[in-house]
C-alpha cells in the first residue's frame, strides 16, 4: 500500500500553536470538561480557510495520502443551525460518546458552486460528553491530515465558546453497525458480497495508516466506526483516540487504556502498551461481528457468552461448527469455503500474542484474494420442517428466526447493548 507522506516542517507531533487555529489554548470551560486523557500528541496545522478547499488528494494519490497541512473550513455556528434545521431531531443520524450526529444540508455559495447543494453529517458535542475536547482536537488534527478512499473525509470545524462541531461529508448507508445489528423495517440485512467489499474497504484503511512512514495506530476499530457509502464503500471514521505508532526503538507506545470493551487487544487492556497489532486484533473482532451478526459484547447474552470472541473462538476452527454460527440473516447464501477462510483469517488478528497477529497489509491481500476466487454462492437447501438446524426454513412460510443460544431472539424487548467504551 502506498502513500505519500509529505515530509513537511509543520510536523503533525509539532505541538507549535497555529496563528490561526483554536488548538493551542483550551478555554477554560472545555478543559475542565477533558477528562485526564493521555496527551494525544497532537499539533495543529489548521489554516483558517473561509472558504471551503477541495483537497488535493484522492485523485492524484488514490493510495492515498497526508497533507501537510490541515485544509479544513471553518463553519460558523449559525450555519451549522441553519444547515441541520435548528438541530432538528428528525435530522439526527445517530449518536456516540461524543454527542449526537446530524444530517445536514448546505447551500454552497461560493460562485463556482452556486445553488449546489451539499449533504453534511455534524457532530456536536455534548456537553456533558467525557470525549470533549482532546477527541475532538485528535479528530481534526489527524483526520485533517489524511485522505484516503477508505477513510471518511473531514470537511471541516466549528468552535465558538462552548461550541465544538465537526463536519463530515454524509455516508448515505450509515455505519457498519446499523446493517449487522439494526432491527426494523429500515434496516436491510447485508448480503454475503457487501460484507466481503465492506471489510476489504475497511482493512485498506487501516493498512494505509499502519503503512504510512509515520506510522498511525487508530485505537477505536469497531463496527460503529465503519461509515458506508451509497455503494457500500467503507470509510473508517472517528480518530479521536488515534496515536502516532512507536519510534524505531521501540515496539510499543504506552499509554492510559482507552477504547471499547470487546473490541480492544488483550495485552492493550492489561498493561496499556499499545501496539499496530492492537488494531489488527479489532479488526479481527469485527469479521467476527460480520460472520456471526453477534456484537463484540453484548451483556444481554447468558453469561459466560458476553464476549463474543472468547465464546466463539472454537467454533471458528471447525468448519461444521462455523455453520451453525454464521449469521442467520444471511439465509445460508455465503459461499461456505470463502467464510471458512475469513474465520481462519479472524482467528490470526485475535491471537492473544500481539506478534504473531498478521499485517494489516498481509489481511488486505488475504481478503482480495478470498474476493478475487468469487466461489458460487449454493442457495442452501431446503430442510425438513423438523430439521433442528439454525438455518431451518418452513417451505412456503417465512423463515423462522434462528433462538440457538447462539443467536438469542431480537424480536423482543430486549436492548442490545453497545459495547461501552474505556476511559
Ligand atoms: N459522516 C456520517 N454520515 C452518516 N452517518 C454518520 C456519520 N458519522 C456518524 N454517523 C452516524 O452517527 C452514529 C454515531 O456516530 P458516533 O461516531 O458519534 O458514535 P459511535 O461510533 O456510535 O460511538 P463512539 O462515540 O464510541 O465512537 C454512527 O453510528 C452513524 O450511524
Ligand atoms: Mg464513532
Amino acid at each position: 500500500m502506498g502513500n505519500c507522506w509529505f515530509s513537511s516542517s509543520s510536523s503533525a507531533e509539532d505541538p507549535t500553536p497555529t496563528t490561526t487555529g483554536h488548538l493551542s489554548t483550551v478555554p477554560s470551560s472545555i478543559s475542565q470538561s477533558i477528562s485526564n486523557a493521555t496527551s494525544t500528541s497532537v499539533g495543529s496545522t489548521i489554516s483558517r480557510n473561509s472558504q471551503f478547499s477541495e483537497r488535493s488528494g484522492d485523485e492524484t494519490c488514490p493510495d492515498g495520502q497526508i497533507l501537510p497541512a490541515a485544509n479544513l473550513r471553518i463553519f460558523s455556528y449559525l450555519e451549522l443551525k441553519s444547515a441541520t434545521r435548528n438541530f432538528r431531531s428528525d435530522t439526527v443520524l445517530g449518536e456516540g460518546g461524543f454527542g449526537k450526529v446530524y444530517k445536514g444540508w448546505l447551500e454552497e455559495r461560493a460562485p463556482a458552486k452556486s445553488g449546489k447543494t451539499t449533504v453534511i453529517a455534524v457532530k456536536k458535542l455534548n456537553s456533558e460528553s467525557l470525549q470533549g475536547f482532546e477527541e475532538w482536537q485528535s479528530e481534526v488534527n489527524f483526520l485533517g491530515r489524511l485522505s484516503h478512499p477508505n477513510l471518511v473525509k473531514l470537511l471541516g470545524y466549528c468552535w465558538e465558546e462552548k461550541e465544538l462541531l465537526l463536519i463530515y461529508e454524509f455516508m448515505q448507508k450509515g455505519s457498519l453497525e446499523n446493517h449487522l445489528f439494526g432491527r426494523g423495517s429500515v434496516v436491510q440485512p447485508l448480503p454475503w458480497d457487501i460484507r466481503l467489499k465492506v471489510a476489504i474497504g475497511a482493512a485498506r484503511g487501516l493498512a494505509f495508516l499502519h503503512t504510512s512512514e509515520k506510522q498511525v495506530i487508530y485505537r477505536d476499530f469497531k463496527a460503529s466506526n465503519i461509515l458506508l457509502d451509497g455503494s457500500f464503500t467503507a470509510k473508517i471514521s472517528d480518530f479521536g483516540l488515534a496515536k502516532f505508532g512507536p519510534s524505531e526503538s521501540q515496539s510499543h507506545v504506552t499509554t492510559r487504556v482507552m477504547g471499547t470493551y470487546g473490541y480492544a487487544a488483550p495485552e492493550y487492556v492489561a498493561t496499556g502498551h499499545l501496539y499496530v497489532k492492537s488494531d489488527v486484533y479489532g479488526f479481527g473482532v469485527v469479521l467476527v461481528e460480520i460472520l456471526t451478526g453477534l456484537r463484540a459484547l453484548d451483556t444481554n447474552r447468558p453469561s459466560g457468552k458476553h464476549n463474543l470472541v472468547e465464546w466463539v473462538k472454537p467454533y471458528l476452527s471447525d468448519k461444521r461448527k462455523l455453520k451453525g454460527i454464521m449469521d442467520p440473516r444471511l439465509e445460508g447464501k455465503y459461499p461456505a469455503k470463502a467464510a471458512f477462510r475469513i474465520s481462519q483469517l479472524a482467528l490470526k488478528c485475535i491471537e492473544s500474542e500481539h506478534k504473531n497477529r498478521p499485517s494489516m497489509k498481509l489481511v488486505v491481500e488475504t481478503l482480495e484474494r478470498i474476493e478475487s476466487v468469487n466461489e458460487h454462492i449454493r442457495e442452501p437447501r431446503i430442510r425438513s420442517t423438523h430439521s433442528t438446524h439454525p438455518m431451518a426454513h418452513r417451505q412456503g412460510q417465512a423463515p423462522l428466526h434462528h433462538r440457538s443460544p447462539l443467536h438469542p431472539r431480537s424480536d423482543g424487548n430486549q436492548n442490545y447493548q453497545q459495547s461501552p467504551r474505556m476511559r
